[in-house]
């Protein structure tokens, strides 16, 4: 009888608990945040900012710098202007980014995400000027500070357009993945504040984001900025395509001059990647594990002069020691394409860490009877 009653009070004091530090962490918020509307987002976000944006409109090259939306299917934090299409940054940490495109018929296709005042990081293209329409998308993950924007630059040139209607073929998504937890960051500054804490609440109410930081992290986000050609008769292994810029690599898992993920934290693990398609080449490149077992891949036999992507994604449950790769057909055939552009991207990280075995109730009662 006493043991039944046990559990339910205890979890009750630690949900208390939780509301309180909570609490504490909602007003440190309110009270230490500018009260420019502008800036001021809504207190019940915490630490969760994620936005999706469609536009059904067709946007013509020229007339306006950046992509802008006319639907938000998602913004929380507020930290998204449709109207702008600039993302800024409220909490620092590393976010992911997905955008896609149409290609309007007729036109040249190029959309690159940009931070701040036009830093590249990554790009959408297709040169195809035929009559058909298609979307082409990319995604990589990078780390932001406060007040740094990430938006999609188009090409200032009619030749360039992007085709949307009602069943919007435009997209742009980001969320924050990891917040920065390092001492200097926004969250271990606004919860250390001394002196701003509810009455009700320890002064050092900080172990909600402590026990966060302790949680296992794993992400990286790298690009090539030079094509790979695929070379008949170097028949060795399926070696992994090596990369050049690296936007993260959270807990160093990834190596790029290898060009391989080693995974440390058991778990389910976010794949996505994107290849460009060389002039004149085919494009075969397949996400591999193991000592080679496909996992997913990416295929365009057109060896016409166009240039476009291909992109994939997929989530993997790795045990530690997987190794993770792309590895593009070595034969003439076939090439990836990228330039400093940065076409060919690849990028994961991990979702959920492997749940700890959890004591089953019964036990639990046993302990105390
Ligand atoms: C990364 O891979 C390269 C090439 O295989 C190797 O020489 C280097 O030691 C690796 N770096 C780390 C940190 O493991």
């Amino acid at each position: 009888m006493s043991s039944m009653q046990f559990l339910p009070q205890q979890s009750q004091t630690a949900q208390w608990s939780t509301h309180c530090y909570l609490a504490c962490f909602f007003i440190m918020i309110a009270c230490s945040r500018p009260v420019s509307p502008l800036y001021a987002p809504p207190v019940t976000t915490g630490i969760r900012s994620a936005f999706s944006a469609t536009q059904t409109n067709s946007v013509v090259g020229g007339k306006q710098k950046s992509v802008t939306f006319n639907r938000l299917t998602v913004n929380i934090g507020g930290d998204f202007n449709p109207d702008t299409g600039h993302f800024r940054c409220r909490i620092p940490g590393a976010y992911y980014f997905s955008f896609s495109v149409g290609k309007f018929p007729k036109k040249m296709l190029s959309v690159i995400l940009v931070k701040n005042e036009e830093e590249v990081q990554a790009i959408a293209y297709d040169d195809y000027r035929k009559k058909g329409r298609k979307v082409q998308s990319q995604s990589i993950m990078i780390t932001l500070k406060e007040m740094d924007t990430v938006w999609l630059l188009l090409q200032q040139s009619p030749q360039y357009a992007l085709y949307s209607n009602a069943g919007p073929y435009i997209t742009f998504s980001g969320y924050l993945v990891y917040p920065d937890t390092s001492t200097s960051s926004y969250i271990s500054n606004h919860l250390s504040q001394p002196g701003l804490y509810h009455p009700n609440c320890p002064p050092q109410a900080d172990p909600w984001v402590s026990q966060m930081s302790e949680q296992p992290r794993s992400a990286f986000s790298v690009a090539r900025t030079s094509t790979f050609m695929g070379q008949s008769g170097r028949q060795q292994d399926k070696p992994p395509l090596t990369f050049d810029v690296e936007y993260v690599n959270i807990g160093g898992s990834f190596n790029k001059t290898s060009g391989l993920f080693t995974c440390h934290f058991p778990g389910a693990y976010y794949f996505a990647f994107t290849v460009g398609k060389h002039p004149r080449k085919a494009v075969s490149v397949k996400l591999m594990t193991g000592k080679g077992e496909v996992q997913a891949m990416v295929f365009d036999e057109d060896t016409s002069k166009r240039r476009e992507m291909q992109s994939q994604s997929l989530l993997l449950s790795l045990r530690q020691g997987d190794s993770v790769w792309l590895y593009s057909q070595q034969d003439e055939r076939y090439a990836v394409y990228s330039n400093q552009g940065r076409y060919t991207t690849f990028s994961g990280f991990l979702v959920y860490p492997e749940a700890e075995p959890v004591p089953s109730p019964t036990n639990q009662d046993r302990t105390h009877l």
